[in-house]
């Protein structure tokens, strides 16, 4: 019997990394048909490094603030995930910009998740600024990567409610509850075949998806 594809995963990450491990232990619990082929830290200080390697996985720095230039970053970067053999890039709280051809190079390979509804709150502070607006309701979003700034096509997105007296960091705390439920799921989507970018739209089970699935 020949054992299921598996999908071999380049993990990038900037900080503590609860995502990446959420995706890592789906992979290791066998929920989903992949593997971390590699975890990509942009700095030694990411806290996630330490997990990583607790999960027995394997981890380099790409040390951005070392490199001379961005190019000279992303040109690391790509041989780092290369050298993994990953198929699909997936974008864990990694917290730089990455250039259009960057991006252009790993379209339909590369997700990103982000913290906010899309196309609501892209950039950085998303929970300071859904608590100021008001908002009832908030979440995470999965999207392909695009050569546009969390402008990608959104997949999958996990919403929770904003309750009475939250703070960013409450918020915050139940935003990563969802994600680390999305994040994984997306992962397998794609790892079994069910989920693609097609000129730029993803599929999901064959047809296109006009709008991005909600969870929560
Ligand atoms: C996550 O909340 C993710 O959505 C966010 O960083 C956090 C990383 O947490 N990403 C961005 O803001 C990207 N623009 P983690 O390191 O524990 O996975």
């Amino acid at each position: 019997m020949n054992a299921a594809p598996v999908l071999a995963l380049a993990v990038v990450i900037s900080g503590r990394g609860s995502n990446m491990v959420a995706i890592a232990r789906a992979c290791q619990g066998g929920q989903i048909p992949a593997r971390v082929a590699r975890v990509i830290a942009d700095r030694p200080g990411a806290g996630g490094i330490a997990l990583a390697q607790q999960l027995g996985l394997d981890v380099q720095v790409v040390p951005a603030r070392e490199l001379a230039t961005p190019a000279a970053f992303e040109a690391a970067l790509h041989a780092s995930i290369e050298a993994s053999g990953a198929r699909l890039v997936v974008l864990a709280g990694f917290m730089r910009i990455l250039s259009p051809e960057f991006a252009q190079r790993y379209a339909g390979r590369m997700l990103n998740i982000h913290p906010s509804l899309l196309p609501k709150y892209p950039g950085l502070h998303t929970h300071e600024r859904a608590l100021a607006a008001g908002e009832q309701e908030h979440g995470a979003s999965v999207h392909f990567v695009t050569s546009e700034l969390d402008a990608g096509p959104v997949v999958l997105q996990g919403r929770v409610p904003v309750l009475p007296g939250d703070t960013a960091e409450r918020l915050s705390a139940r935003v990563q509850e969802q994600e680390h439920i999305i994040y994984p799921k997306v992962v397998g989507w794609i790892a079994t075949g069910r989920l693609k970018l097609v000129d730029g739209q993803p599929w999901l089970d064959g047809h296109p998806l006009g709008q991005p699935v909600v969870t929560g």
